[in-house]
């Protein structure tokens, strides 16, 4: 039988910069609700939210404190119910983030179950080995208890890996699961899958001999990571994931060229395509990418922007992101479309000081629904100011027919019919 996600067209929400309710200048899940019927004149079929959980924000709601609470920026667990509800009386099905490689530092297991992290003891007075942190210096951190062994983090050192090879962590993120799937999730866009496990004995990643197939920040390029990511032990974590879901859609986000995916997808409903996503604006280059990623098995997961990357007009020019829409939305498989792409969102100029250390906050500046000065995003001051409103916003670009929103409408109806 056919599954609802079968070719179907799914929103990614960046919850702090959709939609302000409570005049905090931060977006909140009553705005959400209140903006649902925008997501239905677009035409899509459901949406993921961007980590709602309480965060110290150290990594933007990607280092979690408590994973089955709702930050209170965002609102109350009451809150979520009546999203869900609202989601579901309009059609349209709701995709959590899950975060299951590492916690924030602050998340009560840290301090009350150490075991459940990966630790080691230094060497030679450093680090326990060589591996890098995504996000800049040693992967490895000593003990912030004044204890002699040091602990992972593969991105920043407040958000801590978790070991998956200890089966309480098996069975704490089972729970997890089926906690949101019992307030009617329908799936989980899972984050960072390919840093679940790493090796065992913990070797030296070796000096990188040839450029990985994807971007990579400069410094942690330099090293092939073939002991620090991508350990064959991950399948029987994602076996675990897969079984507390059920049949849940669960999409992966595995940085990895799309012929090293294949083994994700027993598990995995399917993986973002990041070699179309990454693949410069040019016939040949989209080509390859397109065809490196039909050869796998299973569906596709489609994206050309999230909020980690900088924007389509700014990574393929103005002139390209109504081809961009053409192309991505013809694609088969799951197209996921970044909040603001529908309008042509560019990049912002970020904050300052940043709030990402990693320079990402020109991505996510919040969404502009109407020309006033805050977009009609927030009456208060945003938490990141709108970029240029008075230029390309939600309510001039629903009268235009000939606007890039009235595009995408058309884009996505006609997967619609398509799948009919
Ligand atoms: C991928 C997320 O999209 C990104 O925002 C985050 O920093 C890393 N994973 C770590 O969780």
């Amino acid at each position: 039988m056919a599954k609802w996600w079968e070719n179907a067209s799914i929103y990614q929400i960046y919850p702090r910069s959709f939609q302000d309710s409570d005049g905090d200048g931060i977006g909140d899940l009553y705005g959400i609700e209140t903006r649902l019927d925008h997501l239905v004149e677009l035409g899509v079929d459901g949406f993921w939210l961007s980590p709602i959980h309480p965060s110290p924000l150290a990594d933007f709601g990607y280092d979690i404190s408590d994973y089955t609470a709702i930050d209170p920026v965002y609102g109350t667990l009451e809150d979520f119910d009546r999203l869900v509800a609202a989601a579901d009386a309009r059609g349209l099905r709701v995709l959590m983030d899950l975060v299951p490689c590492h916690t924030s530092i602050e998340h009560p297991w840290f301090r009350e179950h150490p075991d459940r992290y990966v630790w080691a003891d230094g060497r030679d007075g450093g680090p326990p080995n060589n591996w890098r942190s995504t996000f800049g210096g040693a992967a490895w951190a000593r003990d912030p208890n004044g204890g002699p062994r040091w602990y992972l983090h593969s991105f920043y050192p407040e958000q801590p890996d978790l070991d998956w090879r200890n089966p309480e962590v098996v069975e704490a993120f089972g729970e997890i699961v089926r906690f949101w799937l019992d307030r009617g999730v329908a799936g989980f866009r899972v984050d960072a899958i390919d840093r679940l496990v790493k090796d065992a004995e913990l070797r030296d990643d070796p000096p990188a001999s040839a450029p990985f197939a994807l971007p990579l920040p400069k410094e942690y390029a330099e090293l092939e990571h073939l002991y620090s990511r991508n350990n064959s032990d991950i399948h029987a974590a994602l076996a675990s994931l897969r079984a507390a879901a059920g049949d849940a859609l669960l999409v992966g986000e595995v940085y990895l060229p799309a012929a090293e995916v294949a083994p994700y997808l027993d598990s995995l409903d399917a993986t973002f395509a990041f070699e179309l996503f990454h693949a410069p604006w040019e016939a040949a280059a989209l080509e390859a990418a397109i065809e490196a990623e039909l050869a796998l098995p299973g569906a596709h997961a489609w994206a050309l922007s999230n909020h980690d990357f900088p924007r389509l007009p700014d990574r393929y020019g103005e002139h390209a992101v109504g081809d961009a829409a053409r192309l991505v939305c013809s694609l088969p498989g799951i197209v996921f479309i970044y909040q603001g792409d529908e309008i042509g969102m560019r990049d912002g100029p970020g904050h300052d000081p940043p709030y990402d250390r990693a320079g990402r906050d020109a991505h996510r500046h919040p969404m502009q629904w109407d020309g006033s000065p805050n977009g009609g995003f927030t009456t208060a001051e945003p938490w990141l100011p709108l970029i240029d409103p008075t230029e390309r916003n939600v309510a001039d670009q629903r009268g235009d027919p000939d606007s890039l929103l009235s595009h995408y409408r058309q884009l996505l109806a006609w997967r619609r019919l398509s799948r009919e």
